[in-house]
């Protein structure tokens, strides 16, 4: 058994157009996943987030489950459109009680909220004005950040800007697969990527202003190589896969060209002068606006590939192992990138880490006798865990590791089809059922180990 530092922080996160439903409840606009989820064959089997877990509805009784299986954090996103809903300009009251409920009734139940601003939930009038590929974008996220650092900033003290922005611009407007469907040019995302992260550094700046306790994060992701043996070289090899920018197709897909302006200034030199063509202007007082100082690192993290250094000096990436193990998403189940991850990243930022998403879907059903086994899932967890608490003992800087996800929930193109949940839901009647992983998570908190 091994422990986890006395003050690790443990949590269980979601966002909102996962699990709240009620897209039009009480006054909210509409963002681009409501519409691009009612757009016929973009979400597997046509379904939508119109009801998701009712989270809107139910979330006391979702705090109740969390607080019996003991968590100390609770990692949420609100939807910009919930509160201001068209982006900008008048604030819907509604909307934002809500939250204020949620997080007092978190607080009561001494579940520390750690916020998220964006969750991929752009709203829709935002959007029609050109989104991120216009300039005023960075004005807009400030004040949005303001609003929510003003109303939320005495009793929240965790606030994260982005959620994965790799995704966001990725996925929906490089491939296309994601809201809003765009298929744009390299030139075009390397724009919004620009403006993302000076979006970033606007609501850093206007958070502090508003409320100068609360700690600034930024979550972004990527898949982790892991060196194939432990020879020197081959660690080397993975230290430079990781902060390597892939072909233009999946450029996105990275670590250093979205968190290297962040934490370190500036932009890697191998984008810079790849994209040497295609760059938006980028001034020093841009770089200056992005790197604002934040106080923790956040990281979802999910899988990894093996690397080694191949004859020519280059990193190569070792073939899968026929029959590799991989969750019910196909996703490759490679606990080392919960290793060597936070440790490449704590090398080259220095910043306090948090495991911000980390999670597995599972074909979970419900068994005759009523109850929701998953052996999977805590075989998954445990092996991660482990890896997890090894990087801690060598000395990476890592606060808390947030579960993904408290409950199954909308999984975006995938609809309702993946399990992440430690609770599952029964879409039917909205019934939650914590499964056997939620126990077992109980106990390692109580714990304190793995
Ligand atoms: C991450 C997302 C999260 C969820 C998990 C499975 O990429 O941030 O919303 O979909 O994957």
């Amino acid at each position: 058994m091994m422990q986890f530092p006395n003050d690790f922080v443990w949590g269980t996160a979601t966002s909102s157009i996962q699990i709240e439903g009620s897209p039009a409840g009480d006054g909210k606009g509409k963002n681009i996943w409501d519409a691009y989820s009612h757009n016929t064959d973009r979400i597997r089997e046509n379904h939508n987030p119109d009801i998701a877990c009712d989270h809107y509805n139910r979330y006391k009784e979702d705090i109740d489950i969390m607080k019996k299986i003991g968590v100390h954090a609770y990692r949420f996103s609100i939807d910009w459109s919930r509160v201001l809903p068209d982006g900008t300009g008048k604030v819907n009251q509604k909307g934002l009680q809500f939250y204020s409920d949620l997080i007092d009734s978190l607080l009561e139940n001494k579940i520390e909220p750690y916020l998220t601003l964006y969750h991929w939930e752009l709203p829709l009038a935002l959007h029609q004005k050109g989104g991120w590929l216009n300039d005023e974008i960075v004005e807009w996220f400030g004040d949005y950040a303001a609003l929510i650092a003003r109303t939320f900033g005495g009793r929240v003290k965790n606030i994260f800007t982005f959620n994965e922005p790799q995704c966001f611009i990725g996925l929906g407007y490089l491939q296309g697969i994601h809201a809003p469907g765009y298929k744009c040019s390299v030139a075009e995302t390397i724009r919004m990527s620009h403006n993302v992260l000076k979006a970033h550094g606007r609501a850093v700046q206007r958070i502090r202003e508003a409320a100068p306790d609360v700690q600034i994060g930024f979550a972004p992701t990527c898949g982790m190589p892991y060196p194939a043996t432990d020879k020197k070289e081959d660690i080397e090899a993975a230290r430079q896969a990781m902060f390597e920018i892939p072909p233009d197709d999946n450029w996105t897909w990275n670590v250093s060209w979205w968190s290297d302006p962040v934490l370190l200034g500036h932009y890697p030199e191998e984008g810079l002068r790849r994209f040497h063509d295609i760059l938006p202007d980028i001034t020093s007082e841009d770089m200056k606006l992005i790197s604002q100082p934040i106080d923790m690192y956040g990281q979802n993290i999910y899988n990894g590939w093996m690397v080694r250094m191949g004859d020519n000096g280059q990193p190569e990436s070792v073939p899968r192992s026929i029959g590799y193990p991989v969750t019910a998403t196909g996703w490759p189940i490679t606990p080392e990138c919960l290793y060597w991850g936070p440790r490449f990243l704590y090398e080259r930022y220095h910043k306090p880490i948090y495991i911000t998403e980390n999670g597995i879907s599972c074909n979970d059903v419900i068994s005759l006798d009523g109850k929701v086994h998953d052996p999977g899932r805590i075989d998954f967890e445990k092996r991660y865990l482990t890896q997890l608490q090894k990087a801690i003992a060598d000395g990476a800087d890592i606060r808390g590791y947030f579960y993904w996800s408290l409950m199954d929930n909308f999984e975006w193109t995938e609809g309702y089809s993946q399990r992440f949940g430690l609770v599952y839901v029964d879409y039917a009647t909205g019934e939650r059922i914590p499964k056997d992983s939620a126990g077992w998570y109980h106990d390692v908190i109580a714990r304190n180990e793995i």
